[in-house]
């Protein structure tokens, strides 16, 4: 597949991980097909990753916040392989760093024997997700890669991407364990169901992304949560639990547009900067959703970018309702 072929190239240039080792352990007939892969590593190289080159903190500053939903982040991907053509060739076995073959691989196959998701697995699920997918560094690339699970994950694994692919439920086993994982990156699949547990564990989740997916109830989040991209879903108010998101003092970004809400989610915690509830069903709202009627004092210098264009509610009908906000939320005044 186009992902198995995509690790070579870049354990060719020599990356110490995890992949590296994976791959030299192919079969030398294998490896002849490196010039075709190297094919592809051009591809990385001749897209413009500097647009993508965005993080949290310069997130709010660099972009027209009513364009950036479409934009992806590939940041990490980028210092990584400038890395990678540092380190020495393939061609030099003697440089190569043995840790990969010796201690990560047998790691990464128990993994996959222990894994319960999996009782029969076919030959290629049964291989290490780093021979299916793109491990550079600490990253996992899991994109279009036809799965239909999350796939065993080395236990350093820190940001997490399986966009494009058919996963269509989370089991609570499939991330436990994952200490360091920061990003998770679901979206376009078919996800109907995640269970409770699956994200609310993850003590350094920050990022969880879940575009264009098919759920109709959103998963607990751990309080690390920064950033929850859950846009074109068909989650209804009824999906959200009662106060969901009032403990999640990290939350900045809340994008849930294009679903079934019938409510603006209250109360929001103060931490939030970016609210996206376009193209929903919401009707009407409380005086308090946004401020503090009984403190006139209050300012929100955070929540700068609220939308709610796409929705039904007349929002000149609650004028008291955006004293504390440094904009007006977008929508109908009229
Ligand atoms: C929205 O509310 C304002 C204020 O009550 C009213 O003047 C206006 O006609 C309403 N617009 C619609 C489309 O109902």
């Amino acid at each position: 597949t186009p992902a198995r072929c995509r690790m070579r190239p870049l354990a060719w240039v020599g990356i110490a991980s995890l992949c590296l080792g994976a791959a030299w352990a192919v079969p030398a007939k294998e490896r002849r097909k490196a010039e075709k892969a190297k094919a592809d590593l051009a591809l990385y190289e001749n897209l413009d990753l500097d647009n993508y080159d965005l993080t949290l903190e310069n997130y709010g500053e660099i972009l027209d916040l009513s364009n950036y939903e479409e934009l992806y982040d590939y940041g990490d991907l980028v210092p990584k392989i400038e890395v990678g053509t540092l380190a020495p060739r393939p061609k030099d076995p003697v440089a190569l760093p043995d840790q990969g073959t010796t201690a990560e691989i047998p790691k990464l196959q128990l993994l996959t024997a222990a894994s319960p998701v999996h009782p029969a697995p076919s030959p290629a699920q049964a291989l290490p997700s780093c021979l299916r997918c793109l491990c550079i560094g600490t990253s996992v690339y899991c994109d279009d890669a036809d799965l239909e699970h999350i796939p065993p994950l080395p236990p350093e694994t820190t940001y997490l991407y399986a966009r494009f692919n058919r996963i269509g439920t989370i089991r609570a086993s499939d991330f436990t364990g994952l200490k360091k994982l920061k990003r998770i990156d679901l979206s376009s699949n078919f996800i109907s169901w995640a269970d409770a547990d699956a994200f609310r564990l993850l003590p350094s989740l920050q990022e969880l992304i879940l575009p264009e997916n098919r759920l109709t109830a959103l998963p607990e989040l751990p309080r690390t949560i920064v950033r929850l991209d859950a846009r074109l879903n068909r989650i209804p108010s009824t999906g959200l639990r009662p106060e969901a998101f009032r403990d999640l003092k990290q939350l900045q970004f809340l994008h849930l547009s294009d679903n079934q809400l019938d409510y603006i989610p209250a109360p929001l915690p103060e931490s939030l900067r970016s609210l996206h509830l376009q193209n929903n069903n919401i009707q009407t709202m409380h005086e308090d959703t946004f401020c503090d009627s009984q403190d006139h004092s209050q300012i929100r210098r955070a929540l700068e970018d609220i939308r709610l264009d796409g929705n039904p509610i007349n929002l000149s009908l609650f004028p008291n309702a955006y004293f504390c906000l440094p904009r007006l939320p977008t929508g109908h005044f009229f």
